[in-house]
């Protein structure tokens, strides 16, 4: 039962922990020990998107065959030349002096017999650029990140704290929109899991890197928390979001005759490794839709699968593997070795099923080079947001890489900016008004999974107007459902991820109908071609 008790005061407060956010708590701990930094996270610590990327991390690092110049023509290249180039610039140019730093602090990466880095390659990479620690390379970095954060002194963690909505000048009173100039942050109220009550934390500034949303798709290959909380939270308080139309679906995640959540990926580092992609009859199909063929840049890989899997009426396609060698193939992906022969395939001798699914967010909230939000006192950082690294399509192993490199950038302008910055004391704390337990928890997994249905049926990698149009009419409907369960019912985890994946679900789908044209991966047959200039869909 929901009971406010709880104020508790720091100076930053980082929801999320991911890579954006430990690396930023780290960071911000060193250079400025007597600051108290919080850290929320809405399940454990360690329960992120980051844990599960395989692939690796993209910088150059091999100043004999690679440079920044080739890096950023990927980047810009795979987004569709709708990146923001400056940003770009910045990200790629930055990365080796982040990722250095990070081995520094312990983390691994697979090295060569001659002691240097392995670097791997991922679709539309022109070079190999990817370090990498197995097939679990997220894994590795989350685990350096966390014990370089036990051992920090000033960094508090609130393990299953769900954050909920954002403290702004609304809540003393005053009425904000879009368009008022100077919407402040002050904290969050947040849900703590562990009492249900339901606290108000106060901060000089806050930090969003609560990842992405896509828990909205029912096949996904992001857990069970990816549901879009820091988005909508910001969208709520009247924060810019942009790009939300740009939902990045992997092509390979591992089809199982049994459904399971989140999907199990299957690395497109297996590709880079010399993977192909083929029907069932063993067409190499890839080389009919890009001459990059399998390595092509995903938007381009999952609307080929898409079309194949559509035009034979088929559940998957396949990924051949089989001319690898056995030890090299365990070598680097042990965890997919072992999850195919649990599934029933040996990749040494069959093909493995795949499929398309959800993956990553590559709109979000706005941010600027500083890691700023629209909105004062609030930056964010990582899949959360919108920086322009992405486009219209992110790069292969470019997300850790956005991740290190804003977490240095929100540092800076945290060190140089919090001392002028006071708590506001006079914030109310939540204010309860309904006291009755949601009657039938039916009505809250009937409505997720409708939404579900609705984002896959309507608003997934081929798009039309009237299958949007049809999305937004539903996702309106289930929006005023959704907001009166919400006003009538004691605040539940399952009922705000609800209220968030429903506003996620919204903003996808609205941005897809303002983008008039098909780029990157907002793919659209009544708009086939790319417009010729460059703009970002805010809302
Ligand atoms: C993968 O290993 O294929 C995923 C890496 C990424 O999302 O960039």
């Amino acid at each position: 039962m929901g009971k406010a008790v709880t104020r508790r005061k720091t100076d930053v407060l980082i929801i999320g922990s991911g890579v954006a956010g430990l690396t930023l708590a780290i960071k911000l701990a060193k250079k400025r020990p007597h600051l108290k930094i919080t850290i929320v996270t809405k399940n454990n610590i360690d329960d992120s998107n980051t844990k599960f990327a395989q692939g690796g991390i993209a910088t150059v690092w091999d100043l004999d065959k690679d440079n920044f110049e080739k890096h950023i023509a990927d980047t810009m290249d795979a987004g569709d030349e709708l990146n923001d180039l400056e940003i770009v610039q910045m990200v790629i140019k930055e990365g080796p002096k982040r990722v250095k730093e990070l081995i520094e602090w312990g983390a691994r990466f697979d090295k060569k017999d001659n002691g240097k880095l392995e670097l791997g390659k991922e679709g539309g990479h022109s070079e190999n650029r990817v370090l990498h620690y197995k097939d679990i390379t997220g894994w590795e970095v989350e685990r350096t990140l966390i014990e370089m954060v036990k051992s920090l002194k000033n960094i508090e963690v609130l393990e299953n704290f769900f954050a909920l909505e954002l403290i702004t000048q609304h809540h003393l009173g005053r009425i904000i929109s879009k368009v008022t100039p100077d919407i402040k942050a002050f904290g969050v109220y947040v849900l703590n899991k562990n009492s249900l009550g339901i606290e108000t934390i106060l901060s000089k500034t806050t930090v969003v890197a609560t990842g992405g949303a896509g828990q909205l798709y029912t096949i996904t290959t992001n857990p069970e928390g990816s549901t879009g909380d820091g988005i909508a939270m910001v969208y709520r308080a009247k924060g810019r979001i942009a790009n939300m139309e740009f939902v990045q679906f992997h092509p390979t995640a591992l089809y199982t005759k049994i459904e399971e959540s989140p999907n199990f990926l299957v690395s497109e580092a297996v590709r880079g490794h010399g993977g192909i992609l083929r029907t069932e009859d063993g067409e190499d199909f890839m080389l009919r839709y890009d001459k990059r063929g399998s390595l092509a840049p995903r938007d381009i890989v999952a609307r080929a699968i898409d079309n194949e899997m559509k035009i034979r009426g088929v559940n998957n396609v396949f990924l051949d593997v089989k001319h690898i060698e056995k030890e090299d193939f365990i070598k680097h992906f042990p965890n997919i070795y072992k999850k195919c022969i649990r599934e029933g395939v040996d990749p040494m001798k069959d093909m493995i099923p795949v499929a398309p699914a959800c993956h990553y967010f590559c709109g979000g909230i706005v941010i600027d080079s500083k890691g700023k939000t629209s909105i004062k006192n609030l930056y964010a950082a990582g899949e959360a947001t919108y920086s322009g690294l992405h486009g219209a399509n992110r790069l292969a192993s470019n997300s850790l890489l956005e991740g290190l490199v804003f977490a240095e950038k929100i540092c800076k302008s945290i060190s140089s900016e919090i001392d002028s910055i006071d708590i506001n004391e006079d914030i109310p704390n939540w204010n309860i008004t309904s006291t009755s337990d949601p009657k039938e928890m039916v009505l809250i997994t009937q409505s997720l999974k409708e939404i579900r249905d609705v984002m896959g049926s309507y608003v997934g990698i081929v798009r039309n107007n009237i299958r949007l149009k049809r999305a937004i009419n539903r996702i309106l409907l289930y929006y005023k459902e959704t907001e009166e369960l919400y006003k009538s019912s004691v605040i539940s985890e399952q009922l705000c991820e609800l209220r968030n994946l429903n506003t996620i679900a919204y903003l996808v789908t609205r941005s897809s109908l303002n983008r008039h044209e098909s780029r990157g991966l907002n793919y659209n047959t009544d708009y086939p071609e790319k417009l010729p200039y460059n703009e970002i869909t805010l809302i």
